[in-house]
């Protein structure tokens, strides 16, 4: 089934409109002063860039940005679902919001993202959170500015999920967080159904942009002096299969590297079932593609990777970490796994422990399985205790520990490209990055946050490398 697009002129015309008004009703409210909006994300990048279209949409009605709630007249979370953690925090940060709403009556309480594509979730706050006055899931993004007219002036709660997953609305204006690096949604949705995952009920069917649209933001962005452009999606290899002219990620990839200019293309995340060989030698030949590879392998054990539905196996994940190891020169490999799966024994857990010594990763995002309601895998037979799943945790920390430590340690004494990104508050240090995603600090100016530099790698303590300017 291919995409409907829907053509940004259509979003612009409809939603500028609502823009223009609620920046008059703002402008009366407000007496002349600037409305604030405070907006907090959750989640995972895909969120992220979520937030930053959203405070375009913002901006263009007539919103500057508040530093912390008490200022705002507007505040929104967006939420994430993938973990009970996760939504936990939601819970507990918009229930401190209460006394807020009741010492200025006038704010505007908002939630959207994930969690409010859960049916569950979103009766939860409408019968618990009388304050909040305005939800919204993941589907309904791109009529934003109607939802928030619609609350500002109705007077009444406005609660809206949509079931628009076939569609992908371009022309909604995007406020970027950053100025030198910056995420690049490339697709959205999920088709895989990973047996413990909650992202394809909230996100909705994977569709592609376009990849003319693509590149297009993708110059402007290089154009705009950004120096490391992520591109977005839950498993980009499956990038344009479903496009009327169906594109390979690789192709994608090796038109955006043909644009002159100093820069790293990133991507995540990329699902082991897709990461071809044309992919590896794409990165392995390009000019511009950080040499970092991330690719979640969730367990090591066979029988739980078929059990998550993951449609791999260990040797399979080997072959294909191999092969980029043998091919992009200096490859960093990072992944994401979770421990106590339900079924999962401690046998299953030493093929995770054991895959982990063999791939030796640069830096691992792990997790501990949490149930999700109407996920196949939250119905399964999970004997294992919390405590023992604990316990197996830790023991998977102290092991990573020791190969990002022995890795890390190998690199003193080289010279790494890093983009300089921060400076670290309580030190004065400068914070950078190498191509492959690993923090390296140092000590030098904050003129040279946002720009390429050559740092030698002095020392490494854990998993952090200290440099200093070659
Ligand atoms: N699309 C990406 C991952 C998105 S979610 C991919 O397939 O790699 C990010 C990570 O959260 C996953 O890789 C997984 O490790 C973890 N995760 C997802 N659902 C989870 C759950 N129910 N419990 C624990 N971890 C989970
Ligand atoms: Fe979730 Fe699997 Fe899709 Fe990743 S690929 S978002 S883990 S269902
Ligand atoms: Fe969370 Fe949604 Fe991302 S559930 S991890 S914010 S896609």
């Amino acid at each position: 089934m291919p995409d409907t697009t829907i053509r940004s002129e259509q979003l612009a015309a409809q939603q500028v409109e609502y823009m223009h008004l609620i920046a008059e009703i703002m402008e009366i409210r407000k007496r002349g002063e600037k409305p604030l909006a405070f907006i907090r994300t959750y989640g995972c990048q895909q969120n992220v860039a979520d937030s930053e279209k959203i405070k375009g949409m913002l901006s263009q009605s007539g919103f500057d940005f508040a530093d912390s709630p008490e200022d705002a007249d507007f505040i929104l979370f967006n939420t994430c679902a993938v973990r009970e953690h996760a939504e936990d925090r939601v819970f507990g940060n918009v229930g401190a919001l209460k006394n807020l709403k009741r010492k200025h009556p006038q704010i505007l309480i908002a939630l959207c993202g994930c969690m409010m594509e859960e049916e569950h979730v979103a009766n939860r706050i409408y019968n618990s959170f009388p304050f909040v006055g305005l939800v919204f899931g993941t589907h309904s993004l791109h009529h934003f500015p109607e939802l928030l007219y619609r609350a500002l002036v109705d007077g009444k709660r406005v609660f809206e999920r949509g079931n628009d997953d076939k569609k992908i609305y371009e022309g909604i204006p995007v406020r970027r967080d950053g100025s030198f690096k910056g995420w690049l949604p490339i697709m959205y949705g999920c088709n895989n159904f990973c047996t413990y995952c909650i992202v394809p009920y909230v996100r909705g069917r994977e569709r592609s942009r376009e990849k003319a649209v693509i590149l297009s933001e993708a110059r402007q962005m290089i154009n705009d002096g950004f120096k490391d452009i992520t591109l977005l999606g839950q498993n980009v290899n499956s990038y344009g299969k479903t496009l009327e002219t169906p594109v390979s990620f690789a192709q994608l990839i090796r038109e955006i590297d043909e644009t002159d200019g100093d820069y790293w293309l990133r991507f995540m995340t990329s699902h082991p079932k897709d990461c071809s060989k044309e992919l590896i030698d794409t990165i392995a030949g390009s000019r511009h593609i950080s040499r970092h590879l991330h690719l979640p392998f969730q367990s090591g054990s066979d029988r739980i990777l078929k059990a998550m539905n993951r449609h791999y196996d260990r040797q399979k994940y080997l072959d294909t970490v191999n092969y980029a190891k043998e091919h992009i020169d200096n490859v960093s490999l990072t992944s994401d796994i979770i421990v106590g799966f339900p079924g999962e024994t401690y046998a299953d857990f030493k093929e995770t422990l054991s895959l982990i010594r063999e791939v030796e990763f640069t830096s691992l995002f792990t997790f501990i399985y949490s149930p999700r309601k109407g996920t196949p895998a939250a119905s399964y037979d999970d004997p294992v205790s919390a405590e023992e799943k604990g316990k197996w945790f830790q023991e998977l920390l102290d092991v990573q520990e020791e190969i990002a430590a022995k890795r890390c340690s190998a690199m003193v004494g080289q010279t790494e490209r890093v983009l300089i990104e921060s400076v670290k508050e309580k030190t004065g240090e400068l914070n950078a990055r190498t191509s492959g995603n690993i923090i390296v600090e140092l000590d030098g100016s904050a003129d040279l946050i946002g720009t390429f530099q050559n740092v030698t790698i002095t020392k490494a303590r854990n998993w952090i490398l200290k440099g200093a300017l070659a």
